[in-house]
């Protein structure tokens, strides 16, 4: 994928794969490549259940194939107990959770978010050299402190999941609350630039819940979970997992591994219209 198109365009190029590759595929059902490239271009379109379907298809077919069982394992949210392939690409384990907060809670966060509307400030984001600060150019959002009471109320939801979330993302030690937590508005314009939320093993887990009022007219601000190289770690420039925007959905993923917001939408100014998420990190 070419970091420079305009992600709208990049989801043309990949709908249009994922066209061509299904019509191969049906002629070749037992093509291992065909397989493993529709499922990889599913998993950056979002498709996450046809990705898991296909990958679970290639390690069924493939069975002494590490990275097929891996892929198969990720994309399908199960516990990956065996080794990990030593090179390739790495997709991040990730966990989500739709219909994450009852009702009545979600509702008292859109509240929260209509009585603090003049409170919202723009997002800082952290900088080697400056600390904490505002780069509009790397991070556009806006963003309040959350109550002391809505911060224990959705505790008491995330707490009983941690132990599944994990053993899904292969991190030892359950950890506690801590920290501030804060309600961030992302409305036309708004985006995040691929980053890390460790900050030098800080934190281990990273989760967002991310809602919207029922008149949201935003489109994009999807969450993009990029892979890294499994021979050494590093950055692999493009390939990612597209973890598109869901109301009262809770997505978690290490840390460590970096991520990004594509660009929002939205014609009209105003909370109600955007989308909006709460970050919480766990160390
Ligand atoms: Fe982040």
């Amino acid at each position: 994928m070419n970091t420079h198109m305009r992600f709208p365009d990049v989801l043309l190029l990949l709908e249009k794969a994922a066209t061509l590759l299904s019509v191969r595929l049906e002629k070749e059902p037992q093509n291992l490549v065909l397989l493993e490239k529709l499922g990889d271009v599913c998993r950056q379109l979002g498709k996450l259940g046809k990705a898991g379907e296909l990958f679970d298809r290639l390690s069924e077919l493939d069975p002494s194939s590490v990275k097929a069982a891996h892929l198969a394992a990720i994309m399908n949210q199960r516990q990956y107990l065996s080794e990990l392939p030593k090179e390739g690409i790495e997709p991040s384990p990730f966990f989500i959770k739709e219909n994450f907060l009852p009702q009545i809670l979600h509702d008292d966060l859109l509240s929260f978010a209509l009585e603090n509307e003049d409170k919202f400030t723009p997002s800082p984001c952290l900088s080697k050299e400056m600390g904490w600060v505002v780069r509009p150019e790397i991070r556009n959002s806006s963003q309040t402190p959350l109550s002391v009471d809505l911060m224990d109320r959705i505790w008491t939801f995330v707490r009983p999941l941690l132990p599944d979330i994990c053993a899904l993302l292969r991190i030892r030690d359950i950890p506690d609350k801590k920290g501030s937590w804060y309600l961030q508005s992302y409305g036309g314009g708004g985006f995040g630039h691929r980053h890390t939320d460790d900050l030098g093993g800080v934190n281990r887990i990273s989760m967002v819940y991310y809602l919207c009022f029922p008149q949201k007219t935003f489109t994009g601000g999807s969450f993009l979970l990029y892979d890294r190289d499994a021979s050494d770690g590093g950055a692999c420039p493009d390939g990612n997992t597209q973890l598109p925007f869901v109301d009262n959905l809770l997505v978690a993923f290490p840390s460590e591994r970096s991520h990004a917001i594509t660009l929002v939408n939205c014609p009209q100014t105003g909370i109600r219209y955007g989308r909006l998420a709460i970050p919480i990190h766990l160390g």
